[in-house]
């Protein structure tokens, strides 16, 4: 088996030095876990997106931390090549670097190998923190979904002059305070590009265009389990709700019409108990 993706091994991973772009994709169990293992992917997300995708919340604010610590542990339970990154959900890194630090502890204990939280300059103090105490960090900018009642709802971020200059701004201070990695969301093509040339830790992007140095999908979404939405940046690799929903059916259907379970996928009683039971003849 080979060694288990560690945050050094991505810090450098820049695609302008000659490297292959880094997948990342979203699990939130173990059986996701060992799809994306299977896969081949570089890291794997324990998003906060669980609220939204597994646990049927409008938004990702109503998730903590005892919520992703679950989840985060169910993943690492798997023992995936991946680095498990573990998401720390809204206010859960917004009080105190002391409660921050505590916080991200309880996803390294539950099997992260980092942490990633949203935010920029505001959120120095913090990430400062938690790298103080050994956690490897991941920083998210651009359109941050637990700032959602903020920005008035899922609206592509940077498209101005100054606000790209400053998303700029906070991906140099992310990359500088020592982030081994910046997802960037829902950002034009062009400023994700600017910002993966002007930084030396790999961006991931989601809906930032192809010059990411990675890009990130949930799972869900690639998979299509999710059907409910289609965000322009999602491509869809199957429709396994579809196909879940036909499998189902057709047990419905056999339940129903009597041809689930048959005699084989039935256990029996031997004929000599059979017949101490006065079964006579109904013995398998
Ligand atoms: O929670 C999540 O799934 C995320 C990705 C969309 C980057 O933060």
């Amino acid at each position: 088996m080979s060694k288990p993706v560690t945050a050094p091994d991505i810090r450098n991973h820049k695609v302008r030095d000659g490297h292959d772009p880094l997948v990342m994709v979203t699990a939130y169990d173990a059986p996701g876990a060992r799809i994306a293992d299977e896969a081949g992917v570089d890291l794997i997300l324990v998003g906060d997106s669980v609220a939204m995708v597994v646990l049927g919340y409008e938004d990702t604010l109503q998730v903590t931390i005892d919520d992703l610590a679950h989840h985060t542990a169910a993943v690492a339970r798997a023992r995936p090549r991946p680095l498990v990154v573990g998401d720390l959900p809204w206010m859960s890194y917004h009080v105190s670097p002391q409660e921050t630090v505590q916080n991200a502890a309880k996803l390294v204990r539950a099997g992260a190998g980092a942490v990633k939280l949203e935010g920029g300059e505001k959120r120095l103090p913090m990430i400062e923190a938690i790298l103080d105490a050994e956690m490897p960090v991941m920083g998210h900018l651009g359109l941050t979904p637990q700032s959602i009642r903020a920005m008035g709802g899922f609206k592509v971020q940077a498209k101005a002059h100054q606000a790209a200059l400053d998303l700029m701004s906070d991906a140099k201070a992310l990359a500088q305070a020592g982030c081994f990695a910046i997802v960037l969301e829902g950002v034009p093509a062009e400023v994700a590009a600017m910002v993966t040339d002007a930084i030396d830790v790999p961006t991931i992007g989601i809906g930032a265009g192809p010059d990411c140095d990675g890009q990130v999908l949930v799972a869900h979404d690639l998979l299509g389990i999710e059907d409910r939405i289609s965000p322009k940046f999602v491509r869809r690799y199957a429709s396994m709700k579809d196909e879940m929903v036909g499998a189902m059916a057709h047990y419905v259907d056999d339940v129903r019409g009597r041809a689930f379970p048959s005699h084989d996928e039935s256990y029996h009683l031997s004929d000599e108990v059979a017949e101490t039971l006065g079964l006579y003849g109904r013995a398998g």
